[in-house]
């Protein structure tokens, strides 16, 4: 009984672990866009919100239509008219942020000149979309980058 008992707390406590560790879901945009194959345009284009704004934003259809009125080139496998045309594009963002924590896109990008890798690694040249952020950007990465740069580690100056 007793090794039935031993057995049954390390099989709950294995998976436990288990769902502690495993990463979560990875996300299938729903066309396979290439930041590769758009590689001469500057990223604020798309992201228009990158120097100026907090958010840095996802470009809506409007932006992509610009070019290709006309469905690109391969587009019969990357269902162009189906989620490039007929609607807007149902992009999922990768990183996301809790609600208490305020960032500014702004702040980095446009006043302290950071280069969008030192956050979001090579995203901006991938050939594929992210199925989830390449770099971790948990309190302890903004904290060893403030410290590093001398910016402020007050609490309130991340947390509202
Ligand atoms: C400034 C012009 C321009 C804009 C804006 C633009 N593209 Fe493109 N796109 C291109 C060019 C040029 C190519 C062709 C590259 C090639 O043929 O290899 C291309 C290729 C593509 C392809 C085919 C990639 C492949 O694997 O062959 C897709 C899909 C695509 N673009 C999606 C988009 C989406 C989605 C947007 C908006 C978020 C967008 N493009 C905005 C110029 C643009
Ligand atoms: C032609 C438009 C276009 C250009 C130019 C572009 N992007 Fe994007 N970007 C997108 C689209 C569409 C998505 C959403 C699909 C995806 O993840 O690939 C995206 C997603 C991203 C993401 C993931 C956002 C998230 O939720 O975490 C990052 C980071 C990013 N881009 C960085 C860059 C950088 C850096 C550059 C410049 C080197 C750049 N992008 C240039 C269209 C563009
Ligand atoms: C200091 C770190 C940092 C730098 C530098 C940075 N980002 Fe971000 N980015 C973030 C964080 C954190 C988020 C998630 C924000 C949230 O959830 O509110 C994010 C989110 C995004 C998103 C998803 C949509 C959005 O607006 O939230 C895109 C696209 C993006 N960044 C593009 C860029 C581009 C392009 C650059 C360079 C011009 C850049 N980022 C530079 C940290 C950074
Ligand atoms: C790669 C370095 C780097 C990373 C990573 C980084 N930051 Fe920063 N952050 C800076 C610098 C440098 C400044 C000072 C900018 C300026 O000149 O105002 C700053 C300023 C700020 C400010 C303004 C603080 C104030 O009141 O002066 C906030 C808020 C902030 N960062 C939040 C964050 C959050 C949240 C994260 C993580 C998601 C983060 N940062 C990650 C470098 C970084
Ligand atoms: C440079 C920005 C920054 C500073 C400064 C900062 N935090 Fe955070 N904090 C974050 C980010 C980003 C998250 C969300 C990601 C995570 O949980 O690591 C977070 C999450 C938290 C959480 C929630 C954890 C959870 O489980 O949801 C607590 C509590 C917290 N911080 C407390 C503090 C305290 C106390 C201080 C001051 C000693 C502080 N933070 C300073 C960026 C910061």
């Amino acid at each position: 009984m007793r090794r039935l008992l031993r057995l049954a707390a390390l099989t709950l406590g294995t998976a436990a672990a288990w769902m502690l560790l495993l990463p979560r879901a990875p996300l299938r945009q729903p066309l396979a866009f290439s930041h590769a194959r758009h590689a001469g345009m500057a990223c604020a284009v798309c992201h228009r919100g990158a120097l100026e704004q907090a958010r840095a934003g996802i470009p809506e259809a409007a932006v992509c239509l610009k070019c290709h009125a006309t469905a690109p080139r391969a587009a019969a496998a990357v269902k162009w008219d189906e989620a490039g045309r007929a609607q807007p594009i149902a992009w999922l963002r990768v990183s996301h942020l809790p609600d208490h924590v305020m960032f500014s896109h702004r702040r980095h990008v446009g006043l302290a000149r950071l280069e969008c890798t030192s956050c979001h690694a090579e995203v901006g040249a991938s050939a594929v979309p992210p199925p989830r952020p390449p770099m971790r950007l948990d309190m302890n990465a903004c904290l060893a980058c403030h410290k590093r740069e001398g910016a402020n580690q007050d609490c309130a100056g991340c947390h509202r």
